[in-house]
């Protein structure tokens, strides 16, 4: 029998993946870029076991049975024994995949890449792979390829056909920013309205825009953020962040019947951050959107107390909200009347957000391999 556990991280984009030129192979039609957040608040973790005892393949997810008929999972398998040294005796037993995810799962908070990222992983390691296999990942959720990669990761679409171009590659480690933070405001952590791989497909179809944004648009933008992440310019990289967020919903609108995946509260964050960049005099935080109302912000740590304060002004929590903030600690302050009067904003009633993660950039997928740490 052979035991194999990973864990793989979540990440966030900043200038975002957005549809396929091949819809099997999950093949983008633009680069994309991410930062990788910290396994320590949010991560998958996967236990593969390959034994000669086992009658047919089963995957559990979170405690549930799940069907080994999927299509993106059988990709990865038979990519992953495709290339995998054939005189390995356990290449045709049979597996159990057991996966879980420590946060919501379907939820808009980036679980497929967590969850792809870190199954190919244990699959690479089970059949002793080496070298890149974010393309293997790829098959799985499109941006689970830029999980496979810590600190900050740019996924190229690539020009062959086959997709075995379209890779990740990591441009800086996490330890190259060391002062950058993220914060998670889970507006809503229930299942998703609309898929992104269904909405993707929409806008593909019916979007002009979706032509204009791939071909040049996000070229440019990518540049420039690469450019920003490795000078460390903040100002250059939260504008980059949020205009990208803000084109990447235009399409979103342009896609016919629209997908609207921001709400009133994803509007009020919009406006916070906004009415605080300007009384700062800097851009000071930067939001971005995926497919859903949760706002990821990238922002320095020498912000990280003042905005929370922002938010709890703007959105209060709901008294006795024990459980409000996840991950690194915060220290909500006082705000000045000074700033109050210059967010200017109309104060949303208690409850608006779930709760808030405080998380950073981490590290790539790691293999567990202390006994007590598979999910048996
Ligand atoms: P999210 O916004 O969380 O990425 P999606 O609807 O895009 O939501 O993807 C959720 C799907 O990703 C799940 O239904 C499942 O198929 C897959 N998935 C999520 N977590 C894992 C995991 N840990 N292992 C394997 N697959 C996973
Ligand atoms: C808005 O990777 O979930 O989060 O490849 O169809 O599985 P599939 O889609 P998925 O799409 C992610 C879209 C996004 C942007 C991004 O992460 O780049």
């Amino acid at each position: 029998m052979k035991v194999v556990t990973c864990i793989a991280p979540v990440n966030i984009a900043v200038i975002k993946y957005w549809g396929k030129s091949d819809e099997d192979l999950i093949i983008p039609i633009n680069d994309s870029l991410s930062g990788t957040l910290s396994m320590d608040t949010m991560c998958a973790k996967t236990t593969i076991i390959a034994s000669p005892e086992l009658q047919e393949n089963i995957f559990w997810l979170n405690g549930k049975e799940q069907s080994f008929d999927n299509k993106r999972l059988a990709n990865c398998l038979q990519e992953v024994k495709q290339i995998a040294d054939k005189s390995l005796p356990h290449l045709n037993w049979k597996l159990s995949i057991k996966s879980e995810n420590n946060f919501p799962t379907a939820a808009g908070l980036a679980s497929s890449a967590a969850g792809y990222a870190c199954m190919v992983t244990a699959l690479a390691k089970l059949y002793e792979i080496k070298g890149d296999v974010s393309y293997i990942a790829r098959m799985g959720s499109g941006s689970a390829c830029r999980s496979m990669y810590g600190g900050w990761v740019l996924w190229c679409k690539g020009s062959s056909s086959d997709g075995k171009d379209s890779i990740a590659k990591q441009i800086a480690p996490a330890a190259h920013w060391p002062e950058m933070r993220v914060i998670v405001l889970v507006v809503n952590d229930e299942k998703k309205k609309y898929s992104s791989t269904d909405a993707m497909k929409r806008s593909v179809q019916t979007s002009e825009l979706l032509k204009h944004r791939a071909n040049h648009v996000v070229p440019k933008m990518v540049k420039a953020c690469i450019e920003a992440i490795k000078k460390k310019d903040f100002e250059t990289f939260a504008e980059i962040t949020m205009k990208e967020s803000n084109s990447f919903h235009a399409i979103c609108q342009d896609t016919y019947p629209p997908c609207v995946y921001l709400n009133d509260t994803s509007h009020t964050i919009i406006a916070a951050v906004h009415a605080y960049n300007e009384f700062k005099s800097a851009n000071k935080v930067a939001y971005t959107f995926d497919a859903g109302p949760n706002a990821v912000l990238y922002l320095l740590e020498s912000s990280v107390d003042e905005f929370i304060s922002v938010i709890n002004y703007v959105l209060p929590p709901m008294d006795n909200n024990g459980d409000y903030y996840k991950g690194l600690p915060v220290s909500p302050s006082q705000l000045s009347q000074k700033l109050k009067m210059a967010l200017n904003a109309s104060i949303q009633k208690p409850g608006g957000l779930k709760y808030i993660i405080h998380t950073k950039i981490g590290e790539g997928p790691k293999l567990l391999s202390e006994p007590q740490e598979h999910l048996l």
